[in-house]
């Protein structure tokens, strides 16, 4: 029989037995809103190994390449084998439920949202939408390349209601944004969209709330993820100049704002009907409403410190400025920091290998997300493997392995090795993302060591060993007392622009002022790159180029 593992669970399974059922059968829940004919695309499974093992693709998973397969098309097709695979994985993902050292944190504000109550009536700016005298709640949400994350908020007293996250289901039209677009473009709008309003809906109906109490969503995102969620086409940001259509529109003066607005019913969301979809505005099309979040969230439009904003991601926002001038990058790193694109890389999930510490007899010894059995790799588990590596002189300054040939096994027992492979995969992620930041420190005409606050942001900024990061190069040596952990900070912006009305029109005043970096056409890109994939601390500019 085949041995199957699904999300870590192992199992036998049966000649002709669907990868659907099996998963049900050991407990692992399968998204889905169809009768599992193939119709709504929602039980889509990452097959890590083993993919002779199943059946042909079927006419319904045309829309599907790689390693992807829908569970309830998918059957064993051979007697024997070894089978991995995992859907897309929701919740217990390790989000903060707060960002940490915000200027915004701790400190209380004033909750002035849009949607209002007078008497039994609901209004949104005023404007009658429901009446009832229960409760009314918001949503703030981050849409990224590869996590979705959700703030359900309560509108009147400002509290945190409960929060959620998921893998971005639109993984199997590639892992980065341009081959996101790529794939819309071929598939005509609709695939992407539907697959993440489908797995958007299961988990506004988990929220301990009814969800035709919620009145109002806040987006934001990289311009990509959020223009697809309100279906405008993405096709020119995959082209140079790059840009979002609300950009093209705001030019002709069609609009005097890139954000979006939609209703509850067209975003196809079992919210109230008539709720207000808010898309927060961008900078450009590569600098997204997500990093605009950032810096509502940093209050940057108050501050007169040099402060520098990193999030590390798919891709990674990198904002220098105070409230006098502010510049913003984007830098399409990939998803390898996120444990994409790499043999046994994972989120930070329960399972996920988060720490690792090589000790004087050469022995591997590894924690995980929530003490759990080890699954896989996340970024954080990454960057503390590779400083570890490269402490003991296991790897070198390129990259390469020393002795045991390209492959360095973890955890034998659960199968979880490092490959060279990867090491290049990361090494490009970092040439990117260090590339990015020598780009923007040099255009904003200041060293590291100048800047007054560096905040490191998102889930895996928030939980990198900085020793470890700083000692592979992946971010510059800052004193610790300047470097500062915030978390996802964009959840954090977006949760301030959803309560208060006087912070979203900042916002919408804050994108304008903001200048944006244009890695691509920074002529010393391409030495700061190269020297980037190196692992070792990041040298400032004048020495990288001489
Ligand atoms: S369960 Fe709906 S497509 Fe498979």
């Amino acid at each position: 029989m085949v041995t199957l593992a699904i999300n870590g669970h192992a199992r036998y399974a049966p000649l002709g037995a669907f990868l659907f059922d099996c998963a049900e059968g050991i407990g692992v829940r399968v998204p889905t809103s169809c009768l599992k004919n193939g119709k709504c695309k929602e039980c889509v499974v990452e097959v890590a190994e083993g993919m002779e093992c199943l059946s042909p693709p079927t006419p319904a998973e045309k829309h599907l390449a790689g390693n992807f397969r829908l569970s309830c098309q998918a059957s064993i097709a051979t007697a024997e084998g070894q089978l991995r695979c995992h859907t897309m994985r929701r919740g217990h993902m390790r989000i903060e439920r707060h960002a940490l050292g915000l200027p915004s944190t701790g400190r209380p504000m004033e909750v002035d949202p849009a949607v209002t109550r007078d008497g039994d009536r609901i209004l949104i700016d005023g404007v009658e939408v429901d009446r009832s005298t229960g409760p009314i709640y918001g949503i703030a949400m981050d849409l990224g390349t590869t996590t979705v994350v959700l703030r359900l908020l309560d509108l009147e007293t400002g509290e945190m209601v409960a929060d959620a996250s998921f893998e971005n289901p639109q993984r199997f039209g590639g892992s980065d944004i341009m081959a996101r677009i790529q794939y819309d473009t071929l598939h005509h709008g609709k695939l992407l969209r539907r697959t993440l309003a489908g797995y958007l809906s299961h988990a506004i109906e988990e929220l301990p709330v009814d969800p035709k109490s919620i009145y109002e969503m806040v987006v934001v995102g990289n311009s990509t993820m959020r223009d697809l969620f309100f279906r405008q086409s993405v096709y020119s940001i995959g082209q140079s100049p790059y840009r979002s259509i609300t950009e093209f529109d705001m030019a002709a003066g069609k609009r005097t704002s890139t954000s979006l607005v939609e209703t509850g019913r067209r975003c196809l969301l079992p919210i109230h009907p008539m709720a207000r979809v808010y898309g927060a505005p961008i900078v450009s099309g590569h600098v997204g409403a997500d990093a605009a979040a950032c810096m509502l969230a940093a209050d940057l439009a108050h501050e007169d410190r040099v402060v520098a904003i990193m999030d590390i991601g798919t891709n990674t926002e990198l904002i220098v400025g105070n409230r006098d001038r502010i510049l913003a990058a984007s830098c399409p790193a990939g998803p390898a920091f996120e444990g994409g694109a790499i043999a046994c890389g994972m989120p930070a999930l329960d399972g996920a290998i988060e720490d690792v510490r090589i000790d004087d007899d050469g022995r591997f010894h590894l924690h995980t997300v929530g003490d759990a059995v080890p699954q896989g790799i996340c970024g954080s588990g990454l960057v503390a493997l590779m400083s570890e590596l490269l402490r003991t002189g296991r790897m070198n300054e390129r990259g390469r392995f020393e002795e045991d040939g390209h492959r360095i096994t973890l955890d034998a027992e659960h199968s979880i090795y490092f490959l060279e492979s990867d090491v290049n995969e990361l090494a490009q992620a970092k040439g990117a993302n260090v590339a990015g930041l020598q780009v923007v420190f040099n255009q904003f005409g200041i060293d590291f060591d100048r800047v007054e606050l560096f905040y490191l942001a998102g889930g895996f900024g928030r939980h990198m060993n900085i020793e470890a990061a700083t000692r592979i190069g992946l971010i510059p040596a800052i004193a610790a007392d300047r470097m500062v952990q915030i978390g996802n900070a964009a959840i954090e912006g977006a949760t301030i622009a959803l309560l208060s009305r006087a912070k979203r029109a900042e916002l919408e005043r804050l994108v304008l002022r903001v200048e944006h970096c244009r890695l691509e056409t920074h002529p010393q890109f391409f030495d700061f790159f190269v020297d980037g994939c190196q692992f070792r601390p990041i040298e400032a500019a004048s020495r990288v180029t001489g």
